[in-house]
Formats: C-alpha cells, sequence, structure tokens
C-alpha cells in the first residue's frame, strides 16, 4: 500500500507514529524561511503536512514547488497540533504531519477551477473537466450517498427472496413512448436493436417463466426533450411481482422507501404512506404530482363569482370555464411589481391574466374588488379560509389551464415564502389515473403509461362507452413534488390485452410485430402480476437536496444530449459505416 492511513483518519491516538499518507495537495502555505504548511486530500477528509525545510532541505526545495492537485506520498511523525491551534472544524484538525518524506507522484496543470471553491464555474467547464469537478466534496457525498443508496435496496429485496436478474440491452423497442436509441447491426444489415426505454417487457417475461419476485438497477434509454430531473440515459430500480395484487405491490415499495430513508438518510417515515385518487390530486392540487409538504390548495369559487359584475369571471363561467384560487398566507405585502412577475409566470402556463386581492381588515383590496359586493367579498374569503395579511390569486381560464397555472404558481410561491422544511420528505401514492387520454394532434385515444396495465376491477364496463373515464390499476409514488416512481398492475391476459389494444388503435398486425413476443408469452399461462419502477438519480437527487439530475450522475449528459467529456457523439470512420451497411446524408441532403 502507498499508505498507512487515509487523510480523514488521523486524530490524537495516533500522535508519535509514524504514518504515510497520499493524495492530492489542496492548498499549502508557505511561512518564509522555515515552515510550509500543505494539506493534502482524498476522498475520506483532509490532513495537514508540515515541512521544517532547514532541517531537510533537498525534501524542502520539492515541497516548496507543490501546486494545488498536485499527487504526493508523504511519510512522517504524528504531532499533536497543541491546545490553541486545534482546528474544530477539520476531523483530522487535532494534529498534523512533521513530514520526513516526500514522494511526487505526478504534478498537476492549473485546474479550470479548485474542487473546494465557494463560486462554481459554469457547467460546461465543469463537465469538460469532469475529473476535477468529481473531485469537489458535494459531489463525492452525492456519489457516495447514490452507492449506499444502491447498496440499501439490494439488501432490502434480497431479504425479501426477490432475485436480481439481467435483461439485455441490445433488444426490441419496448413501449415507453420516448423515441428509441437505435443500435445498427452489422450482421443483419439495414436492420437495428433499441436500446431499452425500461425493461417492461422482459420483466413482464420472467412473470410468465416463474420468477415471481424481480429486482434490477436497470440502466434506461429515452430520446426525449431533456429537463432538470430527466437524461437521456438514466437508471431504474425496476420491480415485478407475481400472484399479486396492488396493495401488495404498495406495501412492499412501501416497506423499500422506509427502510432505505433510514438507512441511507437516518429519516423515519411512517407507514402505510398516504393514498390520494388521481382525482383527487387533479382537484386539490391541480397537478399530478403535488409537493404535500405544504397545503395551499386550489379552491373553486365559481359558484361565487358566476353572476359577479367582474366580465372575465362571470364570462368564463359562462363559456364553461373555471374560476380557482389559491391562498398565499401572508403575502399582502408582495408589491405590484412581483405580482406583475407572477402573472407573467403564470402566462408561460396558458393563463391569460392573475386576479388578485389582498386581505386588509377583514375586506378585499384591489383594483378589481369594486366587482364584488360583501355578501361574495366574505363567501371569497371564507372559501379560501382568509386572514388579514393574505394574499389570494385567482385564475380564470379553461378547466386544464386552471389547473397547470395554479399548480406552477402553488410551486413556486410554497419556495418563496418558505411553506416548508425543505430537508422534509413528503412521500404519498396516486393511484387510479385514467387508463388512456385523447392526442388531440393524431385524434386517437394513447396509454396514459403504457399499454399493459391492467384496467380498473370496477370501469370495465365503461371500456367502449367512456374511454376517457376508465381508469387504470396505475399508480405513481410522489415526493415533494417529483414522480419518484410509477407502475401498474398489467394485464395477463392476452383477450383482454388485445382489447386495449383495439381502444388504442394499434391493429393486431402492429401488435404482433411489436410487442409479438409478450402476448406470445402470455398465451402460455401467465400468473397475475404487477410492478414498477422507480427513478434512482431523482431518488438520490431528493435525498442530497439538490434539484440538478446531472449532479447525482457521474459522468451525466447535457440538456442536448452530449458527454462534454468524452465528445460523444461523434462522427465515425467511413469503414465503420459501411461495415454497417450506412450511409449518413449531409444535413442539406437531408433538408431537400
Ligand atoms: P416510467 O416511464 O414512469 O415507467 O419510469 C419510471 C420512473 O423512472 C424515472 N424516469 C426518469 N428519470 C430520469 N430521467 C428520465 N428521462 C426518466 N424517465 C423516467 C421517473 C419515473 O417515475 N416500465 C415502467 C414502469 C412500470 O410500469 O413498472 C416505466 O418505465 O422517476
Ligand atoms: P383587465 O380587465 O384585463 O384589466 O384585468 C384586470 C385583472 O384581472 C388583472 O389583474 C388581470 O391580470 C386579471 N385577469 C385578466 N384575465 C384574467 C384571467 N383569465 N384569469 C384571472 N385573472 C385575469
Amino acid at each position: 500500500m502507498l499508505r498507512t492511513h487515509t487523510c480523514g483518519e488521523l486524530r490524537r491516538d495516533q500522535v508519535d507514529e509514524v504514518v504515510t499518507i497520499s493524495g492530492w495537495v489542496n492548498n499549502y502555505r508557505d511561512f518564509g524561511e522555515h515552515l510550509l504548511f500543505v494539506d493534502l486530500r482524498d476522498r475520506y477528509g483532509k490532513t495537514q503536512v508540515v515541512f521544517n525545510t532547514q532541517a531537510n532541505a533537498s525534501m524542502g526545495d520539492v515541497a516548496r514547488k507543490l501546486r494545488k492537485e498536485d499527487v504526493v506520498q508523504v511519510t512522517g511523525r504524528v504531532k499533536y497540533r497543541g491546545d490553541d491551534l486545534v482546528n474544530p472544524k477539520l476531523e483530522t484538525g487535532a494534529i498534523e504531519i512533521v513530514a520526513t518524506d516526500l514522494t511526487v507522484f505526478s504534478k498537476s496543470k492549473t485546474p479550470p477551477f479548485e474542487p473546494e471553491t465557494t463560486e462554481l464555474p459554469n457547467e460546461e467547464l465543469r463537465l469538460s473537466h469532469r475529473f476535477v469537478d468529481l473531485r469537489r466534496p458535494s459531489l463525492q457525498r452525492n456519489i457516495i450517498m447514490r452507492h449506499k443508496l444502491t447498496q440499501s435496496v439490494r439488501n432490502y429485496f434480497n431479504n425479501l427472496d426477490f432475485l436480481e436478474i439481467e435483461t439485455p440491452m441490445l433488444g426490441r423497442s419496448t413501449p415507453e413512448g420516448a423515441r428509441d436509441y437505435l443500435v445498427p447491426s452489422r450482421v443483419h444489415p439495414g436492420s437495428f436493436y433499441a436500446l431499452p426505454q425500461s425493461p417492461q417487457i422482459y420483466k413482464q417475461i420472467l412473470m410468465v417463466s416463474g420468477f415471481d419476485r424481480y429486482y434490477q438497477i436497470a440502466r434506461c434509454f429515452r430520446d426525449e426533450d431533456l429537463r432538470a430531473d430527466r437524461q437521456p440515459e438514466f437508471t431504474q430500480i425496476d420491480v415485478e411481482m407475481a400472484f399479486v395484487d396492488r396493495d401488495d405491490v404498495l406495501s412492499t415499495i412501501g416497506g423499500l422507501i422506509a427502510h432505505v430513508l433510514k438507512d441511507v438518510a437516518g429519516k423515519e417515515v411512517s407507514l402505510p404512506l398516504p393514498r390520494y385518487t388521481y382525482a383527487d390530486v387533479m382537484e386539490r392540487y391541480g397537478s399530478d404530482k403535488p409537493d404535500l409538504r405544504f397545503d395551499m390548495q386550489l379552491i373553486d369559487v365559481g359558484e361565487i363569482v358566476k353572476d359577479s359584475e367582474f366580465g372575465v369571471f362571470s364570462k368564463t363561467i359562462e363559456g364553461g370555464g373555471r374560476v380557482r384560487g389559491i391562498n398565499a398566507k401572508g403575502a399582502a405585502h408582495y408589491s405590484r411589481k412581483m405580482i406583475d412577475g407572477l402573472t407573467a409566470f403564470v402566462g408561460e402556463y396558458g393563463a391569460r391574466g392573475l386576479a388578485f386581492f389582498k386581505v386588509k381588515e377583514g375586506k378585499l383590496e384591489s383594483s378589481i374588488a369594486k366587482f364584488f359586493d360583501e355578501t361574495k367579498q366574505k363567501a371569497i374569503m371564507e372559501a379560501l379560509s382568509a386572514e388579514d395579511g393574505d394574499l389570494l390569486l385567482f385564475v380564470a381560464d379553461k378547466p386544464a389551464v386552471t389547473s397547470a397555472a395554479l399548480a406552477a404558481l402553488r410551486g413556486r410561491l410554497g419556495k418563496e415564502l418558505e411553506l416548508y422544511d425543505p430537508s422534509e420528505f413528503q412521500c404519498a401514492w396516486v393511484v387510479d389515473f385514467p387508463l388512456v387520454t385523447y392526442n388531440e394532434d393524431a385524434g386517437r385515444w394513447d396509454a396514459e403509461h403504457h399499454p399493459f396495465c391492467s384496467i380498473h376491477p370496477d370501469d370495465t364496463d365503461k371500456l367502449e362507452t367512456e374511454p376517457g373515464s376508465v381508469r387504470a390499476s396505475s399508480y405513481d409514488l410522489i415526493v415533494n413534488g417529483y414522480e419518484a416512481a410509477s407502475g401498474s398492475i398489467r394485464i395477463h391476459d392476452s383477450e383482454v390485452q388485445q382489447t386495449v389494444f383495439d381502444m388504442l388503435n394499434i391493429t393486431p398486425e402492429e401488435a404482433e410485430s411489436r410487442f409479438g413476443f409478450l402476448l406470445q408469452s402470455l398465451r402460455y399461462g401467465a400468473p397475475p402480476h404487477g410492478g414498477i419502477a422507480l427513478g434512482l438519480d431523482r431518488w438520490v437527487m431528493l435525498m442530497a437536496g439538490d434539484d440538478n439530475i446531472r449532479d447525482v450522475i457521474a459522468f451525466p449528459k447535457t440538456q442536448r444530449a452530449s458527454d462534454l467529456l468524452s465528445g460523444a457523439p461523434s462522427p465515425v470512420d467511413q469503414h465503420q459505416l459501411d461495415d454497417l451497411n450506412l450511409h449518413v446524408q449531409s444535413q442539406e441532403q437531408s433538408d431537400s
């Protein structure tokens, strides 16, 4: 070993021992003639090393030339720093090493930024120099937390008799609905593998094959628009179980969440997790993944304002729209400019305006208050549980716009008004999603989750008459405003599966060509089964208290799906294209 201890290990107990440590030069302080202090760093911590340049001049000369991020080995005796000099901020702060030997393993070019910088450079520079970026303590903590989380997940499932089974990366296109990443086949010119968007079909086939409890930490690939919580390549904790109903899956996964949060973050979660229906959260919060760390529900005031003199409200109701509002508690101090900012913000979600009232001395104040008589004002205040000092905000629009705009506004105000403790976790189940949603552009029904979700037992008779109101046996796990997991009980009967395909306008030929291998397996004895997939990257992000998914992935991609470190994607040699029988068109050719 090129060290006897790590840079985070030495304490007063080791005083007078001769030790060897290795690490990166974090910083150096040259106190003139005789003394040079260097802090060495590794992932375990930092240790102060002292060079007496007079006592050992040749070593002193080498030490004087050390620069940040050089990698060195130091041998020396551990010394107590002395009562006045102990650094309580450092775990090794009681000691230092008085160096007797120094080996320089490698010199570093001046890094583009220092791992301990408090002013982060732009993310492009960080990603192109990820090897330096990953030395930052906060990223090291995230990557270590990710490791602990995967270990904890594996322990939980292994103890419950689950089997970890790998499924192919080179496979057939799967049904999650994003664009596929395709891999051309050399052996079969003109044919392509699709990288899995999830192991969905394979895990269902594993159930048919009798592996009744499966999990996998699975890599998934989706070519879709990227956001702060989405990567083109991400990881799922993928689970499937046979001979279960919905409650069995939810309680198994509830147990997983409690186990992992306790194990990794020391947090207690009380079980069972609360459960809401999709219809309920959409009505109360306007979103299927509301942040439940604070209340601020969306209140419908349509009945109160439908015959008011404020045309924006009354005409909206007349035209079949809704008027809904939220109470920003204690925000009556918001200035005109701040409210204009909120108005522009809801505009991004399609709202044509944002009506507001400030509550003062039991009355509503605003330029539109005059349109509401005392009785109406009282009724509005009562509906929104308003008190002096509150700010009431309303959107009048098509129902979907009131939901989207107010849900976003609620999220923003919750943060702005500090209505919750950011370190808190609020997990809940949302169940009974619609089976299908109408795709206006394509003029057809699309699966809300994927086409293998089974139908809510109470809704089978509505399949042909009212497809839009049929619920699926599906569920999402929501955490602090994020969708952290999603799953369903599956269809295990090939005839029922065909009925759902019919409804989705997937012809038998198309079904056979896309999912034939699953349908085939369902005809050979399929047990009832269901499962779920948790977004592992999102979980780590939430547990790390971060809001950028790239901070919990060692080598992430940018919003434009590039890897700035390796330069992927990149053009390839002509002979590689020839091997694959591929011809790449120039941009002009493909535009024409
Ligand atoms: P779904 O598509 O909802 O379900 O994905 C499951 C969970 O994976 C996470 N996730 C992502 N995380 C990061 N980047 C992405 N691009 C991304 N896309 C999804 C989310 C999401 O809740 N096969 C089904 C699961 C099942 O039915 O069992 C599936 O993949 O946290
Ligand atoms: P106006 O009548 O356009 O001057 O608007 C008066 C107030 O009503 C302003 O605060 C607008 O932001 C607000 N407003 C306009 N349209 C809407 C709407 N569709 N929903 C809510 N408020 C609106």
